[in-house]
């Protein structure tokens, strides 16, 4: 389940990348930015629950809540809730904490597995 969340956090990168800088016109590929960002916020529930070894600090809190709280500003800025270049940029650097997150969290995982600290 981490690896197909952190694939599509990376897809979800490159489309909202290409979006931002206008790479992205077709609007049937754009909207697979909204299903994949659900997609996303119900993974990353998911995916960084407590985990018997790597516990359950305060990264691994913080990468199961981030894409979901990235999500509902995404949707507020669908739904024009939110407007403008500045909201749009929130939205991104919380995107892409949301992948730093999860990429620690996941090591933390790996590690713990492995039975080494950290
Ligand atoms: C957890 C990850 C993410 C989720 C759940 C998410 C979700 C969403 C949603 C639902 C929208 C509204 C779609 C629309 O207006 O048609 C949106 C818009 C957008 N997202 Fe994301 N997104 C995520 C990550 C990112 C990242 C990492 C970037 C770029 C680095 C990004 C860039 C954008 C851009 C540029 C828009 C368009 C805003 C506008 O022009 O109205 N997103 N996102």
């Amino acid at each position: 389940m981490l690896i197909a969340l952190r694939i599509a956090l990376y897809i979800q990168v490159l489309l909202g990348l290409g979006r931002f800088f206008g790479f992205i016109a077709n609007q049937r590929l754009w909207e697979t930015h909204i299903s994949l960002g659900v997609l996303i916020a119900v993974l990353a529930l998911l995916a960084m629950r407590p985990h018997p070894k790597a516990g359950n600090d305060a990264v691994r809190v913080l990468a199961r809540f981030m894409p979901l709280i990235t999500l509902f500003v995404g949707l507020g800025l669908w739904q024009d809730v939110f407007v403008g270049r500045f909201a749009v940029m929130i939205h991104m650097l919380l995107g892409l904490i949301s992948v730093g997150l999860v990429e620690r969290a996941g090591a933390q995982e790996r590690r713990a597995a492995a039975g080494r600290a950290g």
